[in-house]
C-alpha cells in the first residue's frame, strides 16, 4: 500500500516541485441539531466520487493555477459551483500536507469553517449548477457527525469510517475536523487517548 508521509508545505513547494500536487479541502459548519435522538456536533462535506471513492472537493493543480490554493477554488468552482464571492479558501486556511513518493505525489489540505445556512446553500447550488455534478462528483455526503452516545464512540460515525476513502482522506477527516474545531472537547480526549486509532 501507498505510503503518505506528513510534510511540510514549504518543503513539497520547493523541493518537490517536479511532482504532482493536489488540493483538496474540508467545508464544515456548526449544527446544533440531532438525528433520531442523537446529538449532531457539525456537518462537514465530502462528496461521493466517480471512482466509488468518498474524498473531498478538490483535485490536481494545473500549471494555469498559481497556487495550490488556486487550484483548490477552481477546483471547487468545477465540482460542487462554489460562489468565490462567498466562500473563498486562502493561503490561512492550510490544515496538513502529504507526500506520497511512489506516486510523486504531494496532498495539500484545506479547511474552513463557515455558517450552516451557507453550508445548504453550497449543497443545492451544486446540485444545480456544478459542470462536473454527476460526472466527477455523484453525490454530497454530510458525515455523520454524531459522535457519542452515552458515552461511547457513535456507531454512525465509526460505520462511515468503513467506507473506501480516496487517497489519505480518511485521515484528513479525522485530523482536520480537530484542527478546525468542528469536535468536543471530549472527542479530543478520546481520540488522543488512541480509541480512534483502531478505527484507522
Ligand atoms: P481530474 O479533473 O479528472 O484531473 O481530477 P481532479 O483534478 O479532480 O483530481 P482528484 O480529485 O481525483 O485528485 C487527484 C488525486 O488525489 C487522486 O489521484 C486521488 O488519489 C487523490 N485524492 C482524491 N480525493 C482525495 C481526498 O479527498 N483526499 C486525498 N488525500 N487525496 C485525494
Ligand atoms: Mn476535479
Ligand atoms: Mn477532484
Ligand atoms: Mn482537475
Ligand atoms: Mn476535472
Ligand atoms: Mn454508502
Amino acid at each position: 500500500m501507498e505510503k503518505f508521509e506528513e510534510i511540510s508545505q514549504t518543503e513539497a513547494l520547493s523541493k518537490y516541485k517536479h511532482y504532482k500536487h493536489a488540493a483538496h479541502a474540508m467545508l464544515a459548519a456548526d449544527d446544533p441539531g440531532t438525528t433520531f435522538g442523537c446529538k449532531r456536533n457539525a456537518v462537514i462535506m465530502m462528496q461521493m466520487r466517480f471512482d466509488g471513492c468518498i474524498g473531498f472537493v478538490g483535485g490536481l493543480i494545473d500549471p494555469e493555477d498559481d497556487n495550490p490554493v488556486d487550484g483548490l477554488n477552481r477546483e471547487c468552482v468545477e465540482e460542487i459551483a462554489l460562489d468565490l464571492d462567498k466562500v473563498k479558501f486562502e493561503k490561512e486556511n492550510f490544515l496538513l500536507c502529504h507526500i506520497v513518493h511512489d506516486y510523486k505525489l504531494v496532498l495539500h489540505f484545506y479547511g474552513k469553517k463557515i455558517p450552516l445556512k451557507l453550508f445548504y446553500e453550497i449543497e443545492k447550488r451544486a446540485v444545480l449548477e456544478a459542470e462536473e455534478w454527476g460526472n466527477e462528483t455523484l453525490g454530497l455526503i454530510r458525515v455523520p457527525l454524531s459522535l457519542f452516545e452515552q458515552g461511547d464512540i457513535n456507531k454512525r460515525f465509526k460505520a462511515f469510517l468503513k467506507h473506501n476513502f480516496a487517497g489519505n482522506a480518511k485521515r484528513q477527516l479525522l485530523t482536520g475536523m480537530k484542527m478546525i474545531n468542528v469536535v468536543p472537547e471530549d472527542y479530543r480526549t478520546y481520540s488522543n487517548k488512541g480509541f480512534i486509532g483502531q478505527l484507522v
